[in-house]
């Protein structure tokens, strides 16, 4: 049974057991979506050919990945229905669940820094590197200037670049100076504004050094554009005090041994990633981007902490670069990221990255508590026998039957699920 209370609230108890249909019913309501965009959210290949042509080279199609809803989400005090791109199972669910016991305490409180990213410009052959750098830096207002002049529009709302900084490389080639202009680029993911100046500012640079300017683009590594999130998540939700400590076994693990480290990060690049996916960001900037910055400290570490409280509750904080945007790119072209930006309902890039953040943080709540008690393939076998059983060639009311069957006995193998599907048809 549904029950979505008279305030908006993203608390939905048995939102999983609808349909389809009945779910987007929901989201629609939530979201205020039309009827319009509810029909394109339910057409798995929405992309049209047409567009999907323009978007990138060679095309030949479109490559559909399931889109779900994790509900329970409060973050800043505000209700959100986070949409997820993702192939794998479980993880929507794992993340409705946390959220679910992170409103016990309240949900998550989350904060960005500024959206300043970092563009890179390299100078090779200079004969006085530091005497270049004490150059580039003294011509600081010239070189924001003409930087500034490629995007008015970026300047009109309150972004731009904002300063620079040099440093001098020692490479294996030798000296190189990097000289490092800080843009604001606000609700923008950032890429082509930052390289666009990039490149306009590299002839003063030239000119400058007397050097030679080689790559001029964007760093990934985002440290001055980070999200922060925060929950609490209490001993009772989270079944007991030794399942708090568990977890911070559990995170221990992670901070000593980077084998851990790896699969603790990826399980918080599930969440992150399938919003971001969603919305039509770029994922491989924000994983190349979490994984440097867990990196950062000179050893690879979590991108979140967790810890016990004086009240034995569980404490858990994020913090990560998260180059995101909100206009540009394919938030605004694809229609499902149109969409998913629209459930949200977020106002902001900065807002987008606060959302983003906490779903981080739940996810890699939902996984280190499944791994120190229960362990996660119990969930996964649930959902992955319902795969076999739809591979076997099960249909309606059949795939759960099958799938229910091939969990009891514990055998979820392909060959079985047809022997049991043979067995209910002829059953009748
Ligand atoms: C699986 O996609 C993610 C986990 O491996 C994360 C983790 O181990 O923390 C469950």
């Amino acid at each position: 049974m549904t029950t979505v209370t008279e305030e908006r609230t993203s608390q939905i108890s048995g939102f999983y057991k609808l349909t389809p249909l009945e779910r987007a019913g929901v989201v629609k309501a939530f979201s205020a979506l039309t009827d319009d965009e509810v029909r394109m959210l339910q057409t798995t290949g929405a992309l049209e050919l047409d567009l999907a042509n323009r978007m990138i080279e060679n095309v030949v199609g479109a490559m559909p990945v399931p889109l779900g809803i994790a509900v329970n989400f409060l973050v800043n005090g505000k209700d959100y229905l986070i949409p997820m791109a993702i192939e794998e199972p479980s993880v929507v669910a794992a993340a409705s669940n946390a959220a679910k016991m992170a409103r016990d305490k309240g949900g998550f409180t989350a904060f960005c820094t500024e959206p300043i990213m970092i563009g890179q410009v390299q100078v090779l052959d200079v004969v006085d590197p530091y005497g270049a750098k004490m150059r580039i830096l003294s011509s600081r207002e010239e070189i924001l200037k003409k930087a500034n002049e490629q995007d008015p529009v970026l300047l009109s709302v309150g972004g731009g670049a904002k300063d620079i900084q040099v440093k001098v490389l020692d490479s294996p080639i030798g000296p190189m100076v990097i000289t490092e202009l800080l843009v604001d680029v606000r609700d923008a993911m950032g890429a082509n504004a930052v390289n666009t100046m990039a490149e306009a500012v590299s002839p003063l640079i030239e000119a400058i050094t007397g050097g030679k300017v080689y790559l001029r683009i964007i760093s990934n590594l985002a440290t001055k554009r980070l999200a922060r999130a925060k929950a609490v998540f209490s001993k009772e939700a989270l079944g007991g005090e030794d399942v708090v400590d568990a977890i911070t076994y559990a995170y221990a693990f992670a901070a000593t041994d980077p084998y851990r480290c790896a699969t603790h990060n990826k399980g918080i690049m599930n969440g992150v990633i399938a919003v971001a996916l969603a919305t039509g960001n770029d994922t491989r900037a924000l994983e190349a981007g979490a994984h440097a910055y867990a990196a950062h400290a000179g050893c690879y570490n979590p991108l979140t902490t967790w810890e016990k409280n004086v009240d034995s509750d569980l404490v858990g904080t994020i913090e990560m670069p998260m180059a995101v945007g909100t206009i540009g790119g394919a938030t605004k072209v694809h229609p499902i990221a149109k969409i998913c930006l629209k459930i949200l309902g977020v106002k902001s890039a900065s807002e987008l990255g606060e959302v983003m953040a906490s779903v981080g943080l739940a996810q890699n709540l939902a996984a280190l508590k499944a791994l120190s008690t229960l362990g996660i393939q119990r969930g996964h076998m649930k959902l992955h026998a319902r795969n076999v059983a739809v591979m076997a060639g099960a249909t309606g009311d059949l795939i759960d039957k099958v799938a229910a069957k091939m969990a009891e006995e514990g055998r979820v193998r392909l060959d079985r699920a047809r022997e049991i599907l043979e067995q209910f048809k002829k059953e009748g």
